[in-house]
């Protein structure tokens, strides 16, 4: 049984560009508030003429004549008022676009890896890699680099920062600075196969004490199985073929075609942000991600009851 759950109860707020809780993000979203005034108050003009005309109906040839010549008319509202309107919205862009490339005082910096179809996140500063949730401290600069090692994809977090695409062979960095905590949704936004809607990432912006207790618990490999489930668990992991695909940390386990599983039970959600991962969602994808996520990458893993149990109970244990 597969639990899509309710991204709201997680969300802070719809991942909406009108709704920002970062320094980027206000500055898009103050351009578009502007834009959209300019946008409604040439409507409203425009409007205005529109009816006047139809109300007045059809000017008689010896009518009064209006207090502005027509000519002076497409001067002043075709060709100069335009001109200005947009000479605003330039400078105004260009402004904002400066301050989003300009570089901050020691920022954090994080990898961000595009992969059909789900993301790679490397904080090279600690030491950490994870998968599809990017933790950061509120109030901290981020540089987040971003590469792709297949197509194109986009990294777009609206709430926090613009869209900024992962291309092959290029390095892009995107910087952010998150004002609230929170967790935010972001998206692949450049359509990059079968399951691009399906890349979904999360950022969790949280105070700076919680960010470092979480980078210095990440910095270590995981605890080995204290139990007797989780430690057949980890036996059915290294004799799959689940450890020529995934890494995890202080084990032989070390294939990098699928997603670091070092901290997968912490992880909120399963394939980029497609279920929740609980321990039913978590059974479903290992026996048949096909059936979670069609086209995933990753082959089916059928595996008898106990083994199954066993195996999920050790990759929950991953914190
Ligand atoms: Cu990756 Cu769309």
């Amino acid at each position: 049984m597969i639990l899509a759950g309710s991204p709201s109860v997680l969300l802070a707020g719809s991942p909406s560009m009108l709704d920002p809780h970062g320094t980027e993000a206000s500055r898009l979203a103050g351009v578009w508030w502007l834009a959209f005034g300019m946008a409604v108050v040439v409507y409203m003009v425009v409007a205005g003429f529109i009816l006047r005309g139809v109300l007045r109906g059809r000017r008689s040839e010896q009518g009064r004549s209006s207090r502005i010549s027509e000519g002076a008319f497409i001067w002043i509202g075709g060709i100069i008022v335009p001109s200005l309107i947009l000479l605003v919205l330039a400078v105004v862009t260009v402004q904002a676009t400066t301050h989003l490339r300009r570089a901050d005082k020691n920022p954090l910096s994080v990898e961000v890896v595009g992969k059909r179809w789900w993301w790679e996140v490397r904080y090279p500063s600690l030491g950490v890699t994870t998968a599809n949730e990017i933790h950061i401290p509120v109030g901290q600069p981020i540089d987040l680099g971003l590469d792709s090692a297949d197509v194109i994809h986009s990294f777009w977090v609206p709430q926090l920062a613009g869209k900024l695409d992962n291309i092959p062979g290029q390095h892009n960095v995107l910087r952010m600075k998150a004002t609230t905590a929170g967790v935010y949704r972001g998206q692949c936004a450049e359509f990059c196969g079968v399951q691009h809607a399906k890349m979904g990432v999360l950022v969790i912006a949280e105070s700076p004490a919680t960010f470092a207790r979480w980078a210095s618990q990440h910095q270590h490999a995981p605890s080995p199985p204290d139990g007797d489930e989780t430690a057949r668990g980890q036996l059915v992991f290294m004799s799959s073929p689940c450890a020529g695909c995934h890494t995890i940390k202080g084990t032989q386990a070390d294939g990098t075609r699928g997603p670091d599983l070092t901290d997968v039970g912490s992880r909120l959600w399963l394939g980029a942000v497609t279920v929740h991962n609980t321990r039913n969602n978590l059974e479903a994808w290992i026996t048949d991600p096909q059936l979670v996520k069609p086209g995933v990458l990753m082959p089916p893993t059928p595996l008898p009851p106990d083994q199954l149990r066993a195996l999920v109970a050790y990759l929950e244990s991953l914190r």
